[in-house]
Formats: C-alpha cells, sequence, structure tokens
C-alpha cells in the first residue's frame, strides 16, 4: 500500500479535524501518501483528491467542523456511482481509505467493499451521536455534551432568577446519549430519550413532585430530539395543561451541539483512533471501525458497529432524579 485516502462524511462532529491530521501525519510516519477527499464519497465521484502534507494539518487540531467538509451522496448508494468511484480511486492509485463518520458512512463502504474488495476501507467514529457499537464513545460526543451542557448552565442562571418550566432539547435522533448525560452533567431534574416511553402523566407528576420538593424554583426538563412524542415543544404543549403552576419556556439547542472546540479529551481519542486507523490500513486490515472500550483499542467490523446499538444505562438513567 502506497497511497491512501482520508474523509469525513455524514453529520460533522468536532474532533474529525484532530482525527485527520493524525491520519495524515501516520500514513506519512509509515511511508505512505495520503490524499484528503473531500465532500466524501461526492469528493470521490468528482475527483476531489488532494495529497496532503503534515503542514497541511498544521493548526487544526483546537477546530470544529471538518478541514474535508462532508456532504450526503445519492450516486454512491447505487452500483453505477459506486462503480464510477472505484475506478476514480483506481486511477488516483487509493487502495485504501479511512472514512471518518457515522452509520450510513460504514453501510456505504461496507456495500462497495464486498462489490471491489481491492479497496480498503477503515473507518473512524465520527458522530456526536454516540449511536455506534463497538466504542465507548464517537468523535464529538464528549464536545458535544459539554456544549449541551454549558447551554443548560446558563438557562439555570435564569431559571435561578425566575421560577418557570424549562424544556430543553438536545441532539440525537435515534439514540439519548447526549440528552442522558448533559442532564447528569448539569444537574436536570428529569429527561426524555428515546430508548424509553413518554408518558405525560407521569412526567406532569415528576415535575410536581420536583415543583414541590424545590418550593417552587425552577425545573429542568431534558428532552432528545428524537424522543417518542416528537421533541420539547410537542412535550411542553401536553403538559402545559396539566402542570400551570409555572411558565413553561422551550429552548432547541439544534446545531450548536455540532460546532465549536473539541474537549482535550475528544482531541486525544480522534487522534489515537486516526492513528490506530492508518495502523490496521498498514497491517492489512479493512472493513472495521476503530473503536475504544475501556481504555484499549477494538476493532468492530462494519456491519456490526451499525446494526447492534448501543444500550442506555439503566442505572445512568436512575440517577437523575435519584440526584435531582
Ligand atoms: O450528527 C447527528 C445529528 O446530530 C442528529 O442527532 C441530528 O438529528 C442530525 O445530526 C441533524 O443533522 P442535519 O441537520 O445535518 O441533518
Amino acid at each position: 500500500m502506497k497511497r491512501i485516502g482520508v474523509f469525513t462524511s455524514g453529520g460533522d462532529a468536532p474532533g474529525m479535524n484532530a482525527c485527520i491530521r493524525a491520519v495524515v501525519r501516520t500514513g506519512i510516519h509509515h511511508g505512505l501518501e495520503v490524499v484528503g477527499i473531500t465532500k466524501g464519497y461526492q469528493g470521490i465521484l468528482d475527483k476531489n483528491f488532494k495529497v496532503m502534507t503534515s503542514h497541511s494539518v498544521s493548526g487544526i487540531i483546537q477546530k470544529g467542523g471538518t478541514i474535508l467538509k462532508s456532504a450526503r451522496c445519492v450516486e454512491f448508494r447505487t452500483k453505477k456511482g459506486r462503480k464510477q468511484a472505484y475506478k476514480n480511486l483506481k486511477a488516483a492509485g487509493i487502495d485504501g481509505i479511512v472514512a471518518i463518520g457515522g452509520d450510513g458512512t460504514f453501510t456505504g463502504a461496507d456495500v462497495f467493499m464486498k462489490e471491489f474488495p481491492d479497496i480498503k476501507f477503515i473507518g473512524c467514529p465520527g458522530t456526536i451521536d454516540n449511536d455506534l457499537y463497538g466504542t465507548d464513545f464517537t468523535i464529538g460526543y464528549d464536545t458535544a455534551i459539554n456544549t449541551a451542557m454549558e447551554a443548560i448552565d446558563k438557562i439555570k442562571d435564569t431559571a435561578s432568577a425566575d421560577a418557570r418550566l424549562f424544556f430543553i432539547e438536545v441532539m440525537g435522533r435515534d439514540v439519548g446519549f447526549i440528552a442522558l448525560r448533559s442532564a447528569i452533567a448539569a444537574g436536570a431534574e428529569t429527561v426524555l430519550l428515546p430508548e424509553t416511553k413518554t408518558d405525560i402523566k407521569q412526567l406532569t407528576k415528576t415535575i410536581e413532585a420536583q415543583y414541590k420538593k424545590k418550593e417552587g424554583s425552577s425545573i429542568i426538563v431534558i428532552v432528545a430530539e428524537g424522543e417518542e412524542m416528537g421533541g420539547a415543544v410537542k412535550v411542553a404543549k401536553k403538559v402545559a395543561k396539566k402542570f400551570t403552576a409555572l411558565p413553561t419556556r422551550v429552548t432547541i439547542l439544534g446545531h450548536v451541539q455540532r460546532g465549536g472546540s473539541p474537549t482535550a479529551a475528544e482531541r486525544v481519542n480522534a487522534s489515537w483512533m486516526g492513528v490506530e486507523a492508518v495502523r490496521a490500513l498498514v497491517a492489512g486490515k479493512k472493513g472495521i471501525m476503530i473503536g475504544v472500550v475501556n481504555n484499549e483499542v477494538v476493532h468492530t467490523p462494519f456491519e456490526k458497529a451499525i446494526k447492534h446499538n448501543r444500550e442506555i444505562s439503566p442505572t445512568l438513567l436512575d440517577m437523575i432524579e435519584i440526584l435531582a
């Protein structure tokens, strides 16, 4: 293997740049030429290839977003598109790729490699959602939790001045990891997740109990965007009909959570995964996602990483109301 490519795909996440930097510099360390592919799979089809140097990744470790940009690519979902992608990669002499992204990215890589096994893909988990099996954390997750926590802290400042019932929506279309962790970290009264049933009657009871316990102070409810009822706005409307002791306010944190400078933990983990991805390619591996479980590097086949969704910890979930 002489030439490898690296790209980011799907939803961008803080820490992707640290990972790109690690892939480029580790590749160079192993005597490989590393080609940056701009805009994910679309970039392969458009031949957006550029040889990267150690210098081209200088000063990016602290930056959110991704210098290689990201895109959704409909054409790559077709056999014709993938055939063209193969031709372009072969013509560019690229026979190994580090793909930084989430389940969509790895699904694409898996299908492609079954058709064209001589191009080796290794994945680095890049998504703020933390919804991949085979790693304790994905690139972007730690920063997103911290961003959400800081935003909730700020809402708590105003909540301490004037009592209200706050519903704060955080990201997580299919999973509630950001919601659960940010709720614990910010000391919210309760949380709603896609993994649990939303029972308005029970929620109202919890809010009432907390309201009594807190002697009329503000209540904070964290809502994952993929929660059963359709998010914070809908839940707030329903609860407001039953609980009238406090005025209700809704905040949707949205894409704020996808940006920002990555935390120290994020930078270290993203760098580690990038280094390991290149090592795996050099060792002739393919079709696996690099993960870190209990501080050890783990290789998980794409198919498993995508399909085996991780479960929410009941212990953490229980903690929220005990500690509220
Ligand atoms: O990156 C994953 C995610 O943050 C989801 O939680 C969210 O639903 C989605 O991205 C929104 O991304 P976009 O607006 O780019 O489709």
